[in-house]
Parts: C-alpha cells; sequence; structure tokens
C-alpha cells in the first residue's frame, strides 16, 4: 500500500519518541520509504544513531549544519516527501507550526513544505487540554494538517486522560487511508451538503433552546467527504469545532436559517443530515429579556421547526441523489429508525444509541446501524471519525455500483 511513498518523519521531545523507532519500521513494512528529522527535544529520548540505523539514511538534526545543507538542504528535505508526519507531536511543535516559527530544522521544514502534513500528538492531559493547546489544535485544522489520535489511556506522567499517542498500527493505517484517499478520489465533480450540530432556537435576546451535540460525527464526515473529493458544504449550528480541511462551513444558528442554508445550497448530490435540529422553537420569541415579575413563571408556547431532513426528500427536481438521515433514539433504536427512515423519505439512515449511559451524545465515539430499505447493518463501536471515513466509503461505493449498473 504504501510503495514508493517517501514520508518525511519528525520526531519531537516526548517520551512517546520511542514509539516512532517502532513507526519508523511498520512503515517500511508497508513499503515506504522513511526519512527523519530529530530535533533537539528528542534527542534526549532517543539518539540519531537508533533513527538513521532505522531509516538507512542520515538522521538530519541540525538547521545551521554546513554538511547536511550542502548534502540535501532543509528546503529539498521538506519537498522530497509526499508526506510529512510529525510524531510525536509535542506542544512545543505544534504552537510552533501554529504561529509559523522556523527556529530548528523541524520547524523550519514544516514551514517550507509543500506537501500535507499529519501529526500525532502526545503529551500530558493537562497540556493536552490546555486552551493555548486546543486554540493551536483549531488553526492547525483550518491549516488543513491531518490529525492522528491523541488516544485516551494511562500516560508515562502516571496521569490517565487523552493525550496518548495513537498506537502505532492506527498511525500506519491513517497514513494507508491517507494515501488512498489522495489517489482514489471517488466522490470528485460530486457534492456533498452535511448539516451538523445543535440548533438554538432563542426565548428572548439572551435564552434559548439547545440540546447536547457537539457536531463532532457531521463535521467528522464533512472532512471525510471532502478527502474522497467531494465539494463539501457544511451547515453547521453552534458549535466548538474548527471548520474542517477543505470544506466550505456555513454558520447558522436556528433551524430555519438552516434550513434556509441547505435549500440555498442545493442542486447537490449526497445530503446528510447530522445535526440535532430542535424540535420546536417557541412561537413568539421576545423582543426584550424576558423579567421575572414576581408572578408565575412565564410558559412558553412552542411551534414546530421545519423538517430539514424531509424537506430535502421532498425537494423535487432538486432532491439530492443520495440523502442519509441520522436517528439518536434512546429505546427501540432500530425500529424507531426503519420507521423513521420511510417516514422521511431517505434512502438511508444511520441510527444511534444516545441514552446517557452509552456517552455516545457529546463523546469521542459511536456505534451505529445503517439501515436502507433492504438491510440493516450493525457497525463496531469506533471513533466518530472511522464512523465517518467508513460511511463515506459506502457513500463511494453506492455511486461507484450505480455507475457500474448504467
Ligand atoms: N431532522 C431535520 N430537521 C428536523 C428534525 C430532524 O433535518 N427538524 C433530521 C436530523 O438531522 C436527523 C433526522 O432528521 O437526520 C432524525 O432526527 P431525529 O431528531 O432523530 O428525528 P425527529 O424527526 O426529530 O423525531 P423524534 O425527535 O420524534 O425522534
Amino acid at each position: 500500500m504504501l510503495e514508493n511513498k517517501r514520508i518525511l518523519m519528525i520526531i519531537g521531545g516526548g517520551i512517546a519518541a520511542y514509539k516512532s523507532l517502532e513507526l519508523i519500521r511498520r512503515l517500511q513494512d508497508k513499503g515506504a520509504s522513511v526519512r527523519a528529522i530529530l530535533t533537539e527535544g528528542g534527542s534526549q529520548f532517543i539518539t540519531p544513531l537508533s533513527v538513521s540505523s532505522l531509516t538507512g539514511d542520515k538522521c538530519y538534526t541540525d538547521l545551521f549544519s554546513l554538511t547536511d545543507e550542502a548534502e540535501m538542504g532543509h528546503i529539498r528535505l521538506s519537498r522530497e516527501a509526499d508526506l510529512l508526519l510529525v510524531c510525536p507531536a509535542t506542544a512545543d511543535l505544534m504552537a510552533s507550526m501554529a504561529h509559523g516559527l522556523a527556529r530548528d530544522l523541524a520547524s523550519t521544514a514544516l514551514l517550507a513544505t509543500d506537501k500535507p502534513v499529519m501529526i500525532c500528538p502526545s503529551m500530558n492531559v493537562q497540556m493536552w487540554q490546555h486552551p493555548a493547546t486546543q486554540r493551536n489544535v483549531g488553526t492547525l485544522r483550518k491549516d488543513g494538517i491531518i490529525q492522528i489520535g491523541p488516544e485516551d489511556g494511562d500516560m508515562a506522567c502516571g496521569e490517565v486522560g487523552s493525550g496518548r499517542l495513537a498506537e502505532v498500527p492506527n498511525i500506519v493505517a491513517a497514513v494507508e487511508d491517507f494515501f488512498r484517499a489522495a489517489e482514489a478520489q471517488p466522490l470528485a465533480g460530486r457534492h456533498a451538503l452535511v448539516t451538523a450540530g445543535p440548533t438554538w432556537e432563542a426565548i428572548d435576546p439572551v435564552r434559548y433552546i439547545a440540546n447536547h451535540s457537539s457536531g463532532r460525527q457531521g463535521y467528522a464526515i464533512a472532512e471525510a467527504l471532502a478527502r474522497l473529493g467531494a465539494r463539501t458544504t457544511l451547515v453547521s449550528g453552534p458549535t466548538n469545532l474548527a471548520a474542517p480541511a477543505g470544506v466550505e462551513t456555513i454558520n447558522i444558528t436556528s433551524a430555519r436559517d438552516m434550513e434556509a442554508a441547505c435549500h440555498g445550497a442545493l442542486p447537490a448530490d449526497i445530503a446528510i443530515c447530522v445535526a440535532a435540529v430542535a424540535d420546536w422553537r417557541v412561537d413568539s420569541e421576545a423582543q426584550s429579556k424576558v423579567k421575572k415579575d414576581g408572578g408565575a413563571p412565564p410558559s412558553l408556547t412552542l411551534v414546530e421547526n421545519p423538517d430539514i431532513l424531509a424537506g430535502l426528500c421532498n425537494a423535487g427536481n432538486k432532491r439530492p441523489a443520495l440523502v442519509i438521515g441520522f436517528a439518536a433514539e434512546t429505546d427501540n433504536v432500530v425500529d424507531y429508525a426503519t420507521a423513521k427512515r420511510k417516514r422521511k423519505g431517505c434512502d438511508w439512515i444511520v441510527a444511534n444509541d444516545v441514552s446517557p449511559a452509552t456517552g455516545i451524545m457529546g463523546g469521542e465515539n459511536n456505534r451505529v446501524h445503517l439501515i436502507s430499505e433492504q438491510s440493516c447493518e450493525d457497525w463496531a463501536e469506533g471513533a466518530k471519525d472511522d464512523v465517518a471515513r467508513q460511511l463515506a466509503d459506502r457513500i463511494a461505493a453506492h455511486f461507484e455500483s450505480q455507475e457500474a449498473a448504467q
């Protein structure tokens, strides 16, 4: 799979640097040729000798080395690769990348490259969750940097949580996925419309009705479709997520705004409604803040919101060829979802159990059933990114089989 692929690995200064040695071997097993830059911090954990013994090449360390520059300038080093893989990506390296710093060979190569960059973050849980790191992660995503992990679990520092380097086989799989998608763009020439996140329905200028949707699953699906070459429009309710790379993102607040944005984005070949649209809105939104007046609490009269999914299914000659809904249920998941697919008129429905015990709503993972008129498949629980990739692959396969049948 990775035959003839050239990977420039940038090894940052974290304890997980030792895993980069294993990663070099596993990438080579798949046929990749690997070159490596070791940062000064990285060389506190592993030696240039172990790196170069494995890569069979020089281990590049110094920006101002005359001999290195004479043999292989840093610009050439950064461009003579098909992919730059930063592993482990420390908080410091990510901050350098987000701010465009070029203070050593690693950060200079990352700034000078014209090739795709993948980062595998690894750090203490507090460092990972720090707002500064999260800001930098958001910036890097916007810059189109692909992120693998981190995963949850025990860490070398003794703490437990998010921040562990993704397992080596998962990184190898992500690298393979990247090259597969880069080579095959089965959705090129198609337009995909995705809705995501909650909607907020105003009660008055300071209060609103909302729900727990994080938007993660919809964002991941939009990104996965874009990676397969689809021109992708994401219509998103309020979330804390950065707009996915390569996706046109339209931010809206209410269900009615979402409906207008979706219809404005047509025609589309594919529509996937992942948003947790508020079913109801307040009949008449107060124009001023509702005050306590010492009497009984005000009662809110609710009216039903437009059903965006059903509206897309009934859009006449503008109906996308493949319309997919989501059914978030807490009971009788498959039965309710099967009925919902028929009622809404969509082609497929992705059902999931969002009862609080599953931790799905707002969480990292998802476990779904893909229901069509003909079948119901139970997919294994996986990260929302993996579910998204699997769904995007299924969509591509659906169009391919339709084309083959014509
Ligand atoms: N949906 C939509 N517009 C709405 C309500 C739902 O587009 N006003 C879409 C969702 O994005 C999802 C699907 O319809 O793809 C099912 O959403 P869900 O909330 O599960 O269904 P409801 O129709 O709201 O049914 P209920 O809440 O009664 O289960």
